[in-house]
């Protein structure tokens, strides 16, 4: 299986780390998912959407519908329509997103403002239907994890997608939720 992770945290685990902290709980879910699905067999594929451009939507056209309605595709020239198009070489998806006000963080809200445009009235979709996983992670007490993770419900819901978790994590309970993380990434039909 063909699994794409997107991942929505500035903060990343490697040396050339673009902000001071290299230890993002964000990044270490990303690392876990990605080891668990190569050690499965998988081919896996990373992307940071924070080290994409991708510009907020403008809502523009007529009665708030752009092209994306009918076109679905984005009039903006950024990277989000190549990232779109990508998505569909995939078979199912890994949102990881930092939980930032009890919300998903900025760059996760503006990719999946456009995401949904373009997608959720696209009779040809090639990602409904398809597997996705959820990971929200936070700080300390975890407050707002479910917030985040009922937002990646509305999503799965305008995308046509098929839930197959929600994980909450947090710096705490993430040596613990290694296992959860690991049994969701088996990715398996009911
Ligand atoms: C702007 C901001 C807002 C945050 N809001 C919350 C919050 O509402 N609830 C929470 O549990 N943690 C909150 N945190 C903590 C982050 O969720 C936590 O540090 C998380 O690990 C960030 O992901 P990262 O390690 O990938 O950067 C916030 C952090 C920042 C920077």
């Amino acid at each position: 299986m063909k699994v794409l992770i997107l991942s929505f945290s500035s903060n990343q685990v490697n040396e050339d780390s673009f902000i001071p902290n290299k230890i993002g709980l964000t990044f270490s879910c990303v690392e876990e998912c990605e080891k668990k699905l190569k050690g499965l067999g998988n081919e896996v594929e990373h992307i940071c959407i924070n080290r994409k451009n991708i510009k907020k939507c403008l809502a523009c056209g007529k009665r708030g519908w752009g092209i994306c309605l009918e076109e679905h595709l984005c009039i903006q020239k950024d990277d989000f329509n190549e990232i779109y198009k990508y998505m569909e070489n995939f078979d199912a998806y890994v949102f990881i997103t930092p939980v930032y006000f009890h919300e998903m963080s900025e760059s996760a809200k503006t990719f999946f403002d456009r995401l949904k445009r373009c997608d959720a009235f696209n009779d040809n979709s090639k990602i409904k239907g398809k597997k996705i996983v959820c990971i929200a992670c936070a700080g300390g007490s975890g407050t707002g994890t479910e917030e985040t993770l009922k937002a990646f419900d509305t999503l799965n819901y305008f995308l046509g997608t098929k839930m197959y978790a929600r994980i909450p994590v947090t710096k705490a309970n993430f040596e613990k939720q290694r296992e959860v993380i690991d049994d969701a990434m088996k990715l398996e039909d009911d």
